[in-house]
């Protein structure tokens, strides 16, 4: 049975149970018994159905998150000299992952920064004058390629976006560690192979019928205002990562898709020039798929371009109902 069936008896149930409770007190209540029979039966199913699907839930939830260990960060190296250039002098704790012995390890670093320096800025400074051992991945140092994700401050952040007295805060402090939703690999970089196959899952391109069309273009593909602007706030992902690394969903149950393959699919879905039809709303009909997310919205708020994917994920749950609704009635 597709998700969204089970989804759609879930929440009839969910609805129903309490209606036919409330029906079932007037009932009695005004004495008469006749019917109270055939409503006994109804409420019954509706709870079984309703504590099955509870048990499905949380049985899944206790699996997923007893797959997902979590790292202790113990003592690393201290590098405080920051040297003599000017600025004001910020502390870095870097949790590093040391792929040597598997133990993640806290390094400190003292660096001097200014109201420009972004935390990438002091990640570099710091590997080019006190420990070229550190590792993390960046490219563009302008918030475009979506490499230099990371977890600043507890939260999921670019740091080339993120400048160092905005994350200290006053505190003088600034805690850095790998992004917590990746299989971890060295320093501060980790796997993202997993996302990308996530992300290659929902089919993530224009799909056109004629094959040939593309070799022997005769026109251009025109679209109006309102079409572009159905699905233009989608495509500015940079497959950053940051919306998984938030995701408290992602973080239990690995093989949820997650915000960033789910609003991509919801960016193909609605632009006017696809036509996949309904094969990947199918694709992402089940409960690893769309009916995964929970509507925390915590990938919404952590996404550095705007995107909002928890808003992608229930416009793509209101179109599977509506296409299985067809179907069913
Ligand atoms: S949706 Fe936002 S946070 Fe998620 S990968 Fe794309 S740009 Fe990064
Ligand atoms: S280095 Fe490219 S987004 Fe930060």
């Amino acid at each position: 049975m597709r998700a969204s069936r089970y989804m759609i008896f879930l929440y009839a149930a969910m609805i129903g149970v309490p209606l036919l409770l409330l029906i079932y007190s007037i009932l009695t209540f005004a004495g008469i018994s006749a019917e109270i029979v055939y409503l006994r039966i109804l409420i019954a199913a509706g709870l079984i159905i309703y504590c099955i699907s509870a048990a499905i839930e949380v049985y899944s939830h206790r699996r997923a998150a007893a797959a997902k260990g979590v790292f202790p960060v113990s003592k690393g190296e201290e590098h405080l000299d920051s040297g003599r250039s000017k600025g004001r002098e910020v502390k870095f704790k870097v949790a590093r992952f040391d792929p040597k012995d598997g133990k993640m390890k806290e390094y400190i670093y003292a660096v001097k920064a200014d109201r420009f320096t972004t935390v990438l800025d002091a990640l570099l400074k710091i590997k080019s004058k006190q420990d070229a051992t550190l590792s993390f991945r960046y490219s563009c140092r302008m918030g475009v390629c979506g490499s230099c994700g990371m977890v600043i401050n507890g939260k999921p952040s670019l740091a080339c976006e993120t400048t160092v007295f905005s994350a200290a805060k006053g505190a003088g402090e600034i805690s850095v560690q790998p992004m917590r939703a990746n299989p971890l690999l060295t320093g501060l970089v980790t796997d993202f192979d997993d996302f990308f196959a996530k992300h290659k899952e929902v089919k993530p391109t224009l799909f056109r019928k004629d094959e040939t069309e593309k070799l022997e273009a005769k026109e251009a593909y025109n679209q109006d205002a309102k079409e572009t602007a159905e699905y233009l706030p989608y495509s500015y992902c940079i497959m950053c990562g940051l919306c998984m690394d938030a995701c408290p969903v992602v973080n239990t149950n690995p093989d949820f898709l997650g915000p960033q393959a789910l609003s991509q699919a919801y960016r193909y879905h609605m632009d006017s020039r696809d036509e996949m039809g309904d094969e990947r709303l199918t694709s992402i009909d089940k409960l690893t798929g769309a009916w995964g997310c929970e509507f925390a919205g915590a990938c919404s708020r952590a996404c550095p371009k705007g995107v909002d994917p928890a808003s992608a994920i229930q416009l793509l749950k209101a179109d599977i109902v509506k296409n299985e609704a067809g179907d069913i009635f």
